[in-house]
């Protein structure tokens, strides 16, 4: 199957595109895949691929050039809360693998957990904690893709996070760095969830990233996650959380956000 997914993007690009880099776009995050000049393909149309159906979230693959670099998009993610197997979550990362990708920069929108962020930061992510409850990489190996039992010592590439940070320096950013802490969802968390996982040295939580980041270290390729703060976790402040915020929040920081991504691209 997963071959034949392949064949099918390579059709659609006509062999013009062979992108290094990918890159994953988040909850109100999605609009820097309409700069990109390029191929774009729904992802219903994709032969296995699921489509996403959440607000926030395009749903589509956009192959093309950005800041003169080949890249490819996934305008909108599918979440292990929509109700997919774990594995059709992290199909998209396996058939980028396959299409010669290298580089994959994940995005996405997260609670503030510790001190060390607030809301509108953008945090480079330098370790996560997996409390999804599942993991991508159950069922028989692909060989062909990576080891049984891969190691996670470095899942988000050090050169690429010195990289990313002395961008963000140049352009006046003050990019922040931390550990993000993965759930299930949809539900957020209770406030004393949030203080345990801050208890356990979490500085953002999501319902993401980390199911793509498992397969693309499994897969050998070089991981930048970077999250954009959209509100204070559950207890922090008291408030109650709702995904329109979330979304208006992503909407804030884009101008930043695009920018550094966009550099990042440039020169990676
Ligand atoms: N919790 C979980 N996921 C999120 C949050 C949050 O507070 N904000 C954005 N995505």
């Amino acid at each position: 199957m997963l071959n034949h997914t392949v064949e099918f993007i390579k059709e659609h690009t006509k062999g013009k595109y062979n992108p290094k880099t990918a890159l994953i776009l988040g909850s109100g995050l999605g609009d820097l895949a309409n700069e990109v000049s390029g191929v774009r393909i729904r992802y219903h149309e994709i032969p296995a691929f699921v489509q996403s159906s959440i607000e926030g979230h395009a749903g589509q693959l956009v192959i093309g050039k950005l800041e003169g670099k080949q890249v490819l998009v996934m305008q909108g993610r599918i979440h292990y809360y929509e109700g997919h197997e774990i594995q059709k979550i992290v199909y998209p990362v396996k058939v980028m693998k396959k299409l010669g990708v290298e580089n994959l920069i994940i995005t996405n929108a997260a609670g503030g957990v510790s001190e060390k962020v607030t809301i509108g930061d953008l945090m480079l992510i330098n370790d996560h904690i997996n409390f999804m409850g599942v993991n991508p990489l159950i069922g028989a190996n692909a060989n062909d893709l990576g080891e049984r039992f891969p190691d996670m010592s470095e899942v988000y590439n050090p050169a690429l996070r010195e990289k990313t940070k002395k961008i963000a320096a140049k352009l006046g950013i003050n990019l922040k760095e931390g550990i993000y802490a993965a759930t299930s969802g949809p539900s957020y968390e209770t406030p004393a969830e949030i203080k345990m996982f801050r208890t356990l040295g979490a500085d953002a939580v999501g319902m993401s990233t980390v199911p793509e980041a498992i397969v693309a270290n499994y897969c050998g390729m070089k991981i930048l996650g970077i999250s954009c703060i959209t509100n204070m976790a559950a207890g922090v402040t008291g408030k109650r959380l709702n995904h329109s915020e979330v979304i208006e929040e992503g909407q804030k920081v884009k101008e930043n956000f695009t920018k550094l991504i966009r550099q990042v691209i440039r020169h990676i």
